[in-house]
């Protein structure tokens, strides 16, 4: 048996066979159809335990930050895990609560709340609102008054440190939208002190994401704890410290901290300071789901070519966005290995864009028909996908005690025009 990536131990290879949790992807693929996602559920609560260790013995609360993958299922999950929820909009509050969330560990990220969604949240009681602007500060007192609700509050603060990711997923710098400038922040947090229907209960950052190093949590920790000892001055208390999500996974030969080493650091931190006491809040995505996951895909035409070879597949950017848009390097295994000899392919989707690629120059011995696993694809897969050209999204499968559960049934082209009109005939 060879695991197949470091940090995803159910991810494996046994005679010949790609397997997640001892399940066959090759019959899974036939079984369902392709492209198909395919979780592991034991993956995923090893992933959230292995947080969840680190912070014993302390006040903490792991909200999985539901972007990353917001399927019902996966949700229901991490809520029975003990796991609270990071979201950022009225739709993914809607699903945390169908999957049977409590709201009262639910944190609400994002720039751009709107008032609906702020009546939304303080209607059913979340946690908190990470407010990024004193705009918001100010419509949430408003919205809040008026129903006569007081809604707590904790400050996303930029803390302007680099967390050495990708421009697009990098987000704790001094020009990114997110966040309340360092500098500012006792200033706003006199004002979200000042305004009624708020109560301060703590401060969050988030600094990016697929972070492969601890010192950039340890630098952002340290210049949010110099912010709580100076708002603290000021009488005002902050009860919990958010750090937000970001720690990396294992695409290719990355080596991320584990969750328990990163939280350990951070804690030792805390205690250095003589914050040891306070509640720690958490916001993984990527660490909890990616290796979880795998796409699976059928190769529909080999297009072999003097420039290049191109293995045309099945599942397309529409259903797998990430190396479209940033460039990523997702691994891609043939469910079952083939003597022969291997050619270098260009693994393309049928989406009508050069640009729709899943992998380039893979060494791969594929014949037509044979099914691909494009691995790490729990996180931010089926999360980004859409339904360009009209393709129906595809289906998610998550393996639970060894048996496969639909979990989402693949997508019909008719339900995707179904709200669209036909223009009233000419009279
Ligand atoms: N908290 C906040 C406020 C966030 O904005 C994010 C992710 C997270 C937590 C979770 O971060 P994670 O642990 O998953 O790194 N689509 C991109 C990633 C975008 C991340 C956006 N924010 C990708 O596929 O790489």
């Amino acid at each position: 048996m060879t695991i197949m990536l470091p940090g995803a131990p159910h991810l494996a290879r046994v005679a010949g066979a790609l397997t997640l949790d001892g399940v066959d992807l090759d019959m899974l693929g036939r079984q369902f159809g392709t492209p198909l996602f395919v979780y592991s559920q034991r993956s995923m609560l090893d992933a959230a335990v292995a947080y969840q260790r680190a912070l014993v013995g302390r006040p903490h609360l792991v909200c999985y930050a539901m972007k990353a993958n917001s399927n019902l299922a996966v949700l229901q999950t991490f809520a029975s895990a003990g796991c609270g929820f990071d979201i950022v909009s009225g739709g993914e509050l809607e699903r945390v609560l169908a999957a049977g969330g409590q709201p009262g560990h639910i944190v609400f990220s994002g720039v751009g709340k709107t008032r609906a969604e702020m009546q939304q949240a303080l209607a059913v009681g979340v946690r908190c609102f990470n407010v990024e602007s004193e705009s918001e500060l100010h419509r949430l007192s408003q919205v809040a008054v008026a129903m006569g609700r007081v809604a707590p509050v904790s400050l996303r603060v930029n803390p302007d440190v680099d967390a050495g990711t990708h421009p697009y997923i990098s987000t704790g710098l001094r020009d990114n939208k997110f966040g309340v400038a360092h500098e500012q922040a006792v200033q706003v947090y006199r004002v979200a002190a000042s305004l009624p229907g708020l109560k301060v209960v703590g401060i969050d950052c988030h600094i990016g994401s697929q972070i492969t190093h601890s010192s950039p949590y340890l630098d952002a920790l340290d210049r949010l704890l110099d912010l709580v000892e100076a708002v603290e001055a000021e009488g005002i208390a902050i009860a919990h410290v958010d750090l937000g999500g970001g720690l990396g996974i294992t695409y290719t030969d990355e080596r991320p901290p584990r969750a328990d080493e990163l939280v350990a650091a951070m804690l030792a931190r805390l205690d250095a300071r003589g914050h040891g006491h306070r509640e720690v809040l958490l916001e993984p995505g990527r660490s909890l789901v990616g290796n979880a996951g795998v796409l699976l895909t059928e190769v529909q035409y080999l297009k072999p070519g003097a420039a290049k070879n191109f293995c045309i597949v099945d599942a397309a950017m529409n259903d797998l966005l990430r190396p479209a848009l940033y460039q990523a390097w997702m691994a891609i295994e043939p469910c079952r290995q083939r003597s022969g000899d291997a050619l270098h392919w260009d693994v393309v989707g049928p989406v009508c864009e050069s640009g729709d690629w899943l992998g380039r120059d893979r060494s791969l011995a594929v014949v037509e028909g044979d099914l691909l696993a494009v691995l790490s694809a729990g996180a931010y897969g089926m999360a980004m996908a859409s339904n360009y050209n009209t393709r129906p999204r595809a289906a998610e499968v998550m393996i639970v005690d060894g048996q496969p559960v639909l979990v989402r049934e693949r997508e019909q082209a008719s339900t995707l025009f179904a709200g669209e009109r036909l223009l009233p005939a000419p009279r």
